[in-house]
């Protein structure tokens, strides 16, 4: 992930009068050949330490293995950087609470990483959900799938192994990109149901022998959602095995007076669902590149990973330098909190095999709507 970033970075040229431009001047990987690829970096470390203290440093991202998340991530605010973190913030609840209870007794500006709601067609989508314009929400899903993991050859590696990626396996990894926009709707789940299924315990190991595959692969929820008049439905999907997927993002939600549905598989086409006297009319609507940030790419061309990874990061830094104004920000705090919530009530839903509140989980309080 250092990689995609220093690539946006490195393309930061294609947006137009942004605010802030950013250079990489440092990289830590405690993997010395990690750091090869960074060839127009000056400072290359072993210890993040180093990077710490460097006073030339502004901003980090701090991308690693989960388990070490805490301790990374509270040593940034300790010594007074801004980070753009990883998901999911920590390795579960606990975790995600002292880092959060750290941050807001600090000054330091800290976002989590979430790049999928930053499509064009993602945007639109929730532009118009969030207007209001669907009228009383009927039902909402968000889910994100990958299929690779359907290749049982596949090597085992740390997001499959519950020491270093977390009990809650597939939650921790892909959990918090289908949470980002409910959760900024101000959808947080008064009640989770949760299935969750283990459908690979071994994997080949680094000696070619079979490894504990100890992580969940898939967790399908189902969440009530309070609104005026009563409840919703909000069905979350996180997969490693969703045959034939590759990284598909996908928003559904249809409400009393419209409808709208966008997923990265069909990047350029936002549906929208308007009523039309007693009939309801799925229209396709061709999104082209433009998302907040403008660039300048052609409005009419595709756009893609990188793309939303840029957005993203023109995100984090304009709200960083307080120019965000009205434009979608990226993961804040206290969401990756209320994700961190949502995941232990999955957790204790599996468990227990019943329905359970995650807002009973934890003191903290709930996140609110808007940017
Ligand atoms: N936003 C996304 O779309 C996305 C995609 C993939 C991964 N991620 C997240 O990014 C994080 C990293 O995942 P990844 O797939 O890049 O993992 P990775 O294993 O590919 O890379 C992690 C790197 O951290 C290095 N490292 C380990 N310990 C270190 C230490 N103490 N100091 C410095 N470097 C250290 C490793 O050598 C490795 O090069 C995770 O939190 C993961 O959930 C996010």
């Amino acid at each position: 992930m250092g990689k995609e970033v220093a690539a946006a970075i490195a393309r930061w040229c294609a947006l137009v009068d942004h605010p802030v431009t950013p250079r990489l001047t440092a990289i830590c990987d405690i993997n010395p050949a990690a750091l090869e690829w960074f060839d127009t970096v000056t400072t290359k470390v072993t210890d993040y330490h180093d990077l710490l203290s460097d006073e030339s440093i502004d901003v980090l991202y701090i991308a690693v293995r989960h388990d070490l998340h805490e301790q990374i991530y509270l040593d940034a605010v300790a010594a007074g950087k801004d980070f753009l973190g990883e998901k999911p913030f920590g390795i579960d609840l606990d975790a995600a609470t002292r880092i959060v209870d750290a941050v807001e007794a600090s000054n330091v500006f800290v976002r989590c990483s979430s790049e999928m709601p930053f499509f064009p067609g993602a945007q639109a989508a929730f532009e118009r959900i969030r207007s209001g314009s669907l009228g009383r929400i009927i039902e909402a899903t968000n889910y994100f799938s990958h299929s690779s993991d359907l290749d049982l050859a596949k090597p085992v590696n740390w997001k499959r192994q519950q020491r270093f990626c977390g009990a809650s396996g597939v939650l921790n990894d892909l959990g918090l990109h289908a949470l980002h926009v409910p959760l900024r709707l101000g959808w947080e789940p008064a009640s989770v149901y949760a299935v969750l299924q283990d459908l690979v315990p071994q994997r080949p190991g680094p000696d070619g022998a079979l490894a504990a595959c100890d992580t969940f692969e898939n967790a399908t929820l189902l969440c009530a959602v309070e609104q005026e008049g009563g409840r919703f439905p909000l069905t979350l999907g996180m997969k490693r095995i969703d045959p034939a997927q590759k990284n598909t993002w996908a928003l559904r939600v249809t409400g009393m007076e419209g409808g709208v549905e966008f997923s990265t598989r069909r990047p350029k086409t936002l549906k929208v669902m308007r009523l039309d006297g007693q009939e309801q009319v799925w229209q396709e609507v061709e999104m082209g590149s433009q998302s907040d940030f403008p660039t300048i790419t052609g409005g009419i061309f595709e756009t893609g990973f990188s793309d939303a990874m840029l957005q993203m990061w023109a995100a984090y830094l304009a709200e960083r330098a307080g120019q965000l104004g009205d434009r979608f920000g990226c993961v804040t705090p206290r969401e990756a909190l209320a994700s961190h919530r949502v995941v232990a009530a999955v957790m204790r839903s599996h468990a227990e095999q019943s329905v359970v509140e995650p807002s009973a989980l934890s003191g903290r309080q709930r996140t609110g709507a808007g940017h």
